[in-house]
């Protein structure tokens, strides 16, 4: 997507992660009022990272408040066992590599029920890990910090491996969606999209910055020239 010379259009996913909980609702309209594409979604299950955060529940409660789709990002060990349990209500599911041995059949599981699959990478596993798997998947994610928690600084090291995502998948001819989860803000967000991103995560920018989460949505939108 995209030509040389123009900013390809990129998408915005605030995740909920370090919203106010007791206001969770209000927090999510705001965010889809101030021009949200996406809601991103963190399942963690204190073993394939430190922290517990929710599970179906809290989303199905989310998904009777906006209309927004739902891109759900799971910290889980065994993710596929974790599939059934949300496939009809999100729209997107990312499993972790370093936790899938058998990714494929993880994607082909998200994909028969109609639900898009992507595949995510932590900062230290290699691009390499996921070669055989890129013709599979609707959207790769880079993780650009060490997952857990929200509000950490992009490792920007990291861009380096959306370039070479972006260039594995132009070569195989997918037009698979880049997405980058960690650190994101209004100075370096045009920078992401630059390296090959067409969605980008924000947390602590869009419900912890300056403002309230419409106007840290249009910084953001305004930092990547209105695309
Ligand atoms: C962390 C999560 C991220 C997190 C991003 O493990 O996967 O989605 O919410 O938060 P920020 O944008 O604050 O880095
Ligand atoms: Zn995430």
């Amino acid at each position: 997507m995209g030509t040389i010379g123009t900013m390809p259009a990129v998408r915005l996913a605030p995740s909920i992660l370090t919203a106010d909980f007791g206001r969770l609702a209000d927090e999510v309209k705001a965010a889809e009022a101030g021009g949200a594409d996406l809601l991103h979604l963190d399942v963690m299950d204190g073993r394939f990272v430190p922290v517990i955060t929710f599970g179906r529940t809290l989303v199905e409660t989310l998904r009777k408040v906006t209309t927004l789709p739902f891109d759900l990002h799971l910290m889980v060990v065994e993710p596929e066992r974790h599939v059934e349990a949300f496939a009809d209500i999100v729209d997107t599911i990312n499993v972790h590599i370093e936790v899938s041995p058998h990714v494929n059949r993880t994607i082909d599981t998200i994909r028969k029920a109609g639900r898009r699959a992507g595949v995510c990478l932590n900062p230290g596993t290699p691009l390499s890990a996921i070669e055989e798997t890129l013709p599979d998947v609707d959207q790769v994610m880079v993780m650009t910090i060490n997952p857990g928690w929200g509000g950490q600084q992009m490792i920007r090291e990291q861009l380096d491996k959306v370039r070479r995502v972006r260039a594995s998948l132009d070569a195989i001819g997918s037009g698979a969606d880049i997405m980058i989860d960690g650190g994101v803000k209004r100075e370096n967000a045009a920078e992401c999209a630059a390296a090959g991103a067409s969605i980008l995560v924000c947390g602590s920018s869009v419900f912890n910055d300056r403002s309230e989460p419409a106007d840290n949505l249009a910084a953001l939108r305004a930092a990547l020239g209105g695309s």
